[in-house]
């Protein structure tokens, strides 16, 4: 079997990711990014046969088969589009588009590029893969926990406002996504489990957030955001009912999911590691099993030593391996990783933030299978980031006058940027 041919595009996150498809046998054969010194980095990790590029444009004509998407957040769908036209397949790291537009475009070049050869395209979400969501997936599909009502994904990574290590590595300046995201938009790592256990696809969103804005001489951690978690609500399209969170920073730092039936339900509960706990209602528990249990799931999986050198608890692993599958079967990743499905979770991402600048409001999920959906949505170009030199157009946060102190921002210069400025 030929191996498949991969270019990475963006050193940090592409980097951790480049490990899991060279312990799936692929070969690494480009590298792109515009940072010389993590391209640097990367490209001597990563050992010889690995050709360099500092631009997009001369790396996207390297004879390769796939490119990984790493590069930053929210400009992932121009760079999909190229490699389409390209004809190579593509791993795109989460979110797949920025604005409802970008959704209607990724998918019409999807088309078009099909049309003349097969390009396999997967969001690269990998949290569905972890153990516990793995083991609910598993039980959902296994039917003991009755017909599925409701999930919840809470994806809760607080940040301490005197990491500046984490922050020179992270938000390195003021204009990056990450200090501009709003707390809906990373959504993939809330949302995506819930789809996969279950299997539904939201229709209708509607969220609130949490306002916390950075106090006194405090450094921001997300210059912009002053959000600290958006709670947020689907209708799903077979009748069930998600919550989730985008990136929250409440509470203690965990990513936990639940699933309940009208027979029972399974988590795994805040602060116990992997562990899932299950529990069916008395007169409902299977026979021969437990009303409650607490315990280990299993991998079962014959490439287990693989999965836990893979990074984020093997999930990297699995779900590069699906891509690897899909294109050795030429067909497109399962729901919710195929190109629709990562579209709707944008979607929801996008208009979750809109329900919370309009009060709660609900907004429907559109559909762009259909013509009239993509119609409706073509040009709508709302965006709260910087994208290139082009400033944001709607606020990044539910009080949109929010904004750092100059002496906030002063410190983010002298501290996460190593500026000295005159007193
Ligand atoms: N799935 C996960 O668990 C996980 C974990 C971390 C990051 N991510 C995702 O991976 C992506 C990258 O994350 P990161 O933390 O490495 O972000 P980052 O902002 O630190 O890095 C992005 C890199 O892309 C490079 N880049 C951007 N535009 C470029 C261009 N036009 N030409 C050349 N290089 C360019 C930048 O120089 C930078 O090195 C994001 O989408 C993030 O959400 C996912």
């Amino acid at each position: 079997m030929e191996k498949i041919r991969i270019g990475i595009f963006g050193a940090g996150r592409g980097y951790n990711l480049s490990r899991n498809f060279m312990m799936l046998n692929c070969d690494i054969v480009a590298l792109c990014d515009s940072h010389k010194e993590r391209l640097a980095q990367a490209a001597s990790k990563l050992g010889e046969g690995v050709t360099c590029y500092e631009s997009f444009d001369e790396f996207v004509k390297h004879d390769m088969d796939a490119v990984i998407l790493a590069n930053n957040f929210h400009e992932h769908t121009p760079f999909a589009i190229k490699c389409f036209q390209h004809g190579l397949h593509v791993f795109s790291e989460c979110i797949s588009n920025i604005t409802m537009a970008e959704g209607v475009e990724l998918i019409r070049e999807f088309e078009k590029a099909n049309a003349k050869s097969k390009v396999i395209y997967m969001l690269a979400e990998n949290y569905p893969d972890m153990i516990f969501n793995r083991e609910m997936k598993r039980l959902v599909d296994g039917g003991t926990l009755g017909k599925i009502l409701y999930a919840e994904g809470e994806y809760n990574h607080p940040v301490a406002g005197d990491d500046i290590a984490f922050l020179k590595e992270y938000t390195y300046y003021p204009e990056h996504w990450r200090n501009y995201i709003p707390r809906t938009y990373y959504i993939t790592h809330s949302l995506g489990p819930c789809m996969r256990i279950t299997g539904a696809t939201p229709k209708k969103v509607t969220a609130f957030s949490i306002f916390v804005p950075n106090s006194g001489a405090e450094i921001p951690t997300a210059c912009r955001v002053g959000d600290a978690a958006s709670i947020i609500t689907t209708q799903n399209d077979d009748g069930t009912v998600f919550r989730v969170t985008g990136c929250a920073k409440f509470g203690a730092h965990h990513h936990t999911y639940r699933v309940c039936g009208t027979k029972g339900q399974a988590e795994n509960l805040r602060g116990m590691g992997t562990k899932v706990m299950l529990r069916y209602n008395k007169w409902d528990t299977p026979e021969g099993a437990q009303t409650e249990t607490l315990y280990e799931p299993s991998w079962n999986d014959p490439e287990e030593k693989f999965i836990n050198r893979g990074g984020h608890g093997g999930g990297d692993y699995i779900t590069s391996r699906t891509f690897v599958e899909s294109i050795r079967a030429g067909k497109q990743p399962p729901h919710p990783y195929d190109i629709h499905s990562a579209v709707t979770m944008s979607s929801v991402a996008i208009l979750a933030h809109r329900s919370v600048l309009d009060g709660g409001k609900p907004y429907d999920i559109p559909d762009f299978h259909t013509e009239e959906a993509r119609k409706q949505y073509e040009n709508d170009r709302l965006c709260p980031l910087w994208l290139g030199e082009t400033p944001p157009n709607i606020p990044s946060c539910s009080h949109p006058d929010y904004a750092p102190t100059e002496r906030q921002l002063q410190l983010f210069r002298e501290q996460v940027m190593g500026i000295t400025e005159d007193k």
